[in-house]
């Protein structure tokens, strides 16, 4: 089953996960200490945004992208970080390098995505040299820890449908340790990263929420009285502070194995 969730805007979706990406992101490098000037493949890299985490961190010897959209490897072109990364269109599932060719493979946010990611383990683990490292990091959607999980409830409260990824359960720790097991690999290790994020005040929340891939069409579906209602009900459930400011917080699940020597 493809998702029919879809990333078609790099900037909105910056806003809307990018944020949180790079949040995670630094705190799944700080976990990893992956060893500077290594040759990385960033495996459903979208926009860049934890791309050029990558770069700022880990100081590689070089940099390659993949994503099947278009609209994101756009943007993730456009960051300065980014001008000596090598993009392409493509997917998880039958990645256009060869074999033993990277020191490190890495899918952010992006293997609830794939449609069958043993597969997409699979491949990472060909393309990674004898010794090197794969990884990935996922938002634990079993687990609730979505950062819109609040707004997608009150959504399906009122009767609409919100699209989930294809493999959402895939992002459990076991899950995890299952796939990284099965895919031969050794020495593999999980662990939960929390992080937070402040929007200004509701109306930053709102208009946030309504570049989201996972939500916007939801949004959009529901009429003005309903929409209304919808936005009291996550108004009123969301953790607003004195100052207006909410504050919001998000867990994500990663594992990591190395490729036997
Ligand atoms: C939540 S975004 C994560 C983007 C980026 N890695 C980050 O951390 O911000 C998920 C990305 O997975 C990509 N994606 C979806 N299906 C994929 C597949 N089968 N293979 C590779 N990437 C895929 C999407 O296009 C999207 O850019």
């Amino acid at each position: 089953m493809t998702s029919p969730i879809k990333f078609s805007n790099g900037a909105t979706y910056e806003r809307f996960m990018g944020i949180w990406s790079q949040k995670v992101g630094h705190a799944f490098l700080d976990w990893l200490a992956p060893p500077e000037g290594a040759h990385w493949l960033d495996v459903g890299c979208g926009n860049g945004a934890f791309t050029e985490l990558l770069v700022e961190r880990c100081s590689p010897s070089a940099i390659e992208g993949i994503d099947p959209s278009g609209p994101q490897l756009a943007f993730a072109q456009e960051r300065p970080a980014l001008r000596s990364a090598v993009f392409q269109q493509g997917d998880a599932m039958a990645l256009p390098y060869a074999d033993n060719s990277v020191d490190a493979a890495v899918m952010p946010l992006v293997i609830f995505f794939v449609p069958d990611p043993a597969l997409g383990v699979t491949e990472m683990v060909r393309v990674v040299r004898a010794g090197g490292s794969v990884s990935a990091y996922a938002w634990d959607m079993p687990g609730g820890g979505f950062p819109y999980a609040l707004l997608q409830s009150a959504l399906r409260e009122c009767g609409v449908e919100v699209p989930v990824p294809p493999s959402a359960q895939v992002s459990s720790l076991a899950s995890l340790t299952a796939l990284w097991s099965a895919a031969g690999l050794q020495e593999v290790a999980t662990h939960t990263i929390t992080v937070e994020r402040t929007f200004a005040d509701f109306e930053d929340y709102w208009t946030t929420v309504q570049g989201g891939p996972s939500v916007s069409g939801a949004l959009a579906s529901l009429g003005a009285e309903a929409a209304g209602a919808l936005q009291s009900t996550v108004r009123a459930r969301l953790p607003v502070a004195d100052d207006g400011s909410i504050t919001l917080s998000a867990r994500a699940n990663a594992v990591k194995g190395r490729v036997p020597v």
